[in-house]
């Protein structure tokens, strides 16, 4: 009999990282479920353990707890958060805490990982990018940027990694109806009084609608597992629906004016400014 592999998860306490943790322990794995709002102990058949990404620390005392349940055979980096703003009123701190918990968190877990993962001769890492790591949505600028910065970093791992049994995926979902709202603050700046305030109210209620009628998060959950299960996994798997799809190839393959007009209009109901 094979023996049970292991998973260890970040941003396993809500949204897709929790729908995703459980689809791989239904699934066989062993999961080992990291998140801050964990203390420690069993849960619903993971084990769960404190996590922050932010800090190396709690990341060492992460992985070295983990390890003595069981070595990664794979790593599924979930933690992410957003803050809301007009590029010009999100303040340089609140880019900083975007890029610190969705990119930099994710760097700091792999310099962990890939050790243990080139010692014992292989292993998967999986890491959350999102469309906003392949087209810009307005007033998502700092989680646009710290997906789009996963998107260049995972290029090169991917390139690095391979001699060493290590295999590299990016998943880039679109609008799943699985994400709170206690991680998408505005940024302080952020008022009525904003010049901004008409076009940034019209496009976070459509952010907000495109999210609570997202796909389903346990269908993406269930995927990633059957896909983690294969030998050979795919570099991107892009998880959306149609329209999201199409809006990818709009934007990669039409010029930068008419994919500005047809996001301006969808998010701020408004045509090119003049
Ligand atoms: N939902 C969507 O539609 C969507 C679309 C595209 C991409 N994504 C990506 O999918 C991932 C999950 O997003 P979501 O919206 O489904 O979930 P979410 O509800 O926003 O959950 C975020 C998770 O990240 C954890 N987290 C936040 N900061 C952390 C830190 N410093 N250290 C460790 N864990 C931290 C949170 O747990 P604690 O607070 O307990 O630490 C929580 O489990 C993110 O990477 C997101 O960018 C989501």
């Amino acid at each position: 009999m094979d023996r049970q592999k292991t998973v260890w998860v970040t941003g396993a306490s809500s949204g897709l990282g929790l729908h995703t943790a459980m689809a791989l322990r239904d699934g066989g794995w062993r999961v080992i479920a990291g998140a801050r709002s964990f203390d420690g102990g069993e849960k619903d058949g993971m084990f769960c353990l404190r996590l922050d990404v932010t800090d190396e620390e709690s990341i060492r005392e992460f992985c070295r707890r983990a390890e003595e349940i069981a070595p990664p055979d794979a790593l599924v980096q979930c933690a992410g958060m957003l803050v809301l703003g007009s590029c010009e009123e999100t303040s340089a701190e609140e880019f900083r805490r975007v890029m610190d918990t969705n990119y930099l968190g994710m760097v700091r877990m792999n310099r962990e990982v890939l050790p243990r993962m080139r010692a014992q001769g292989g292993g998967k890492i999986v890491m959350f990018s999102s469309i906003n790591g392949l087209m810009g949505i307005p007033f998502q600028s700092a989680y646009t940027a710290s997906k789009h910065a996963i998107e260049g970093y995972a290029e090169c791992l991917m390139l690095e990694a391979k001699p060493f049994g290590i295999q590299v995926m990016l998943v880039e979902p679109g609008d799943h109806r699985s994400g709170s709202d206690k991680y998408r603050p505005h940024a302080a700046a952020m008022s009525e009084k904003s010049p901004y305030a008409a076009e940034y109210a019209s496009a976070t209620a459509q952010i907000h609608h495109d999210e609570t009628n997202g796909s389903d998060p346990d269908k993406l959950g269930r995927k990633l597992a059957r896909t983690l299960d294969r030998k050979r996994i795919p570099f991107r798997k892009r998880i959306a629906s149609p329209d999201q799809h199409l809006a990818v190839y709009i934007h990669r393959f039409l010029g930068a004016r008419l994919n500005a007009w047809i996001l301006r209009k969808y998010y701020t109901g408004k045509e090119q400014a003049k």
